[in-house]
């Protein structure tokens, strides 16, 4: 199974803080064109949010418009920049029924690997919460399908990513989330945003991915008194399930150049099939 991630799209009518940085609609439309040329096609793609700036129903439309072209199935969650009312306008026929009063967590039951997206955002703030609700929720959840391989999907990472602005506008009481991963070792990988970075963990029995900004990312700068946008290339991640694992990729969006290997492809390929060694030249 093939699961592409897209993250903190941030489709926005203005300039605002990051909009000289970086034309958020244009890059997401290169980012839907790198997908819909995969080969092989994803079997879903995960939209872990920050969908939008401000979370307004122009917004909503505007991305609505931008994502039309893309052949697989998204799955969509809110992040802090969204508003929950315009989203749940804006997706409900990608949702599914059942969700929660209070958050927009829901399961996906129809592919091989179980896909939980766990939204811990909280309504007019820029910080989350693993609360009560979330635990429950979660743990009953997982303890319906315990020996089938799990991807939650989610926009707070629940760790300390090191970027100090950020981890203090994150994730509250993400220990109950690691003690909940800890007891379901079903769950073979969590997927993140809202760093706008690529970053990856180990977490309890599993590993945590998080995806760069199909828009701008944040910058490398540990130092805990700093803070910037970057206009460093977007990105999207692949998590491909294979037998028993995943692997994750990073794909970059850009207009570079490409130099064509399908000769020296094709002579592996008949030396591994005669089982022969790959000769240097
Ligand atoms: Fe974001
Ligand atoms: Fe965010």
């Amino acid at each position: 199974m093939l699961i592409a991630q897209i993250s903190d799209l941030h489709i926005r009518d203005h300039l605002g803080m990051f909009g000289e940085l970086v034309d958020t609609s244009k890059t997401l439309e290169k980012a839907i064109h790198l997908l819909n040329a995969l080969d092989p096609q994803p079997d879903v793609v995960l939209a872990t949010g920050d969908l939008t700036d401000d979370g307004t129903k122009e917004q909503y439309s505007q991305l609505l418009e931008i994502l039309l072209p893309l052949n697989a199935p998204l799955l969509p969650l809110p992040g802090n920049h969204d508003v929950y009312s315009e989203f749940l306008n804006a997706f409900s026929s990608k949702l599914p029924d059942e969700i929660p009063e209070n958050h927009c967590s829901y399961v996906i039951d129809d592919f091989p690997i179980r896909l939980v997206a766990l939204d811990t955002s909280l309504p007019g703030q820029h910080d989350a919460l693993f609360s009560e609700d979330h635990e429950l929720w979660l743990s009953n959840v997982l303890s319906q399908e315990k020996d089938k391989p799990t991807l939650i999907f989610t926009h707070f990472p629940p760790f300390e990513t090191g970027i100090n602005f950020m981890d203090l506008s994150g994730l509250k009481s993400a220990d109950r989330l690691e003690g909940i991963i800890r007891n379901n070792p079903q769950v073979k990988l969590v997927v993140a945003g809202h760093l706008h970075r690529p970053i990856q963990t180990s977490f309890a029995s599993t590993m945590i991915s998080v995806c760069p900004s199909t828009g701008n990312q944040l910058k490398l700068d540990l130092n805990p008194k700093n803070g910037s946008a970057v206009d460093e290339p977007p990105g999207f991640q692949l998590h491909v399930w294979k037998t028993d694992r995943f692997v994750t990729h990073t794909g970059i969006i850009w207009d570079g150049k490409e130099l064509d290997m399908s000769q020296y492809v094709a002579y592996v390929n008949e030396k591994i099939s005669k089982n022969e060694g790959i000769i240097k030249d």
